[in-house]
């Protein structure tokens, strides 16, 4: 399926793929920091968010990421740093699978590389009936208050507004076949160790979802690896904290790239 994105700046290609239920707009406060740092930004929409349709009732994010791939390809693009925070995480982790070719650097932001446990599995469809009978409140009484960190809880009301209306916007058939895409997701550990790119993990401090004993555990197994922890930050590391976040993008970008 052709993805829809958006992109700014020029300079070395950095493919940013966002986490559910959102789209390529979390990435906004990223842009004007990112794009004039020599950075040709790409921000792709994942299927059914954004301006991206959907196809079938289940996404795959395997799928997915061989669309990621063809994007690339089309936009001439040799090698890119590529990285997702979550759900993009886990598209990164396929594509790397897929098409290490394109790597040149990865960024992993508040993600695990395995796949979901029985218990999670069963949650997730537990979700997907309430998504059924309750639309994307169902997101948002369930999954929004577990994402944010107490920081953010007590001092942003605003992201948390924004955070609810971005979640009201996503279109439930979508969540619903995201949510199956992850739940059959494979495990993608054992390629922690045949990781040969440089490779940024961030993750926030007070992540619930992906915390930072996930994060610990896949800095040991990825050889060339660092791990950037975002203080008063819970999952959404990039819109809780974006000076911190960008700043440790913009500091791995230099170290690789010049
Ligand atoms: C995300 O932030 O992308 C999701 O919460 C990931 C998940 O549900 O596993």
């Amino acid at each position: 399926m052709k993805l829809d994105f958006e992109e700014h700046g020029s300079g070395f290609p950095v493919v940013l793929l966002h986490a559910f239920p959102l789209s390529r707009q979390m990435w906004k406060p990223q842009i004007a920091s990112l794009a004039t740092q020599n950075i040709r930004l790409i921000l792709p929409d994942l299927y059914g968010f954004g301006g991206t349709g959907i196809e079938g009732d289940i996404s795959r994010l395997e799928e997915m990421a061989a669309d990621i791939g063809a994007l690339i390809d089309r936009l001439g693009i040799k090698q890119a740093v590529i990285g997702g925070l979550s759900m993009g995480g886990y598209v990164t982790f396929n594509l790397y699978r897929l098409r290490p070719e394109l790597f040149r650097a990865m960024i992993l932001c508040d993600t695990n590389s395995a796949a979901d446990t029985q218990e999670k599995r069963e949650n997730r469809f537990k979700l997907i009936e309430n998504v059924i009978e309750n639309g994307t409140q169902a997101l948002i009484d369930n999954m929004l208050p577990n994402l944010t960190g107490s920081f953010t809880k007590a001092n942003n009301k605003d992201l948390t507004a924004k955070l609810t209306r971005m979640f009201a916007e996503t279109d439930p058939l979508a969540a619903i076949a995201a949510l199956r895409g992850m739940a059959e997701r494979s495990d993608h550990t054992y390629l922690l160790p045949e990781i040969e790119v440089p490779t940024l993990l961030i993750f926030g401090e007070e992540d619930e979802l992906t915390d930072l004993k996930i994060a610990e555990g896949m800095h040991e197994k990825i050889k060339d690896s660092r791990l950037s922890v975002i203080k008063d930050a819970g999952h959404y590391s990039n819109l809780e904290q974006p000076e911190q976040f960008d700043q440790a993008v913009v500091s791995f970008i230099r170290e690789i790239i010049g």
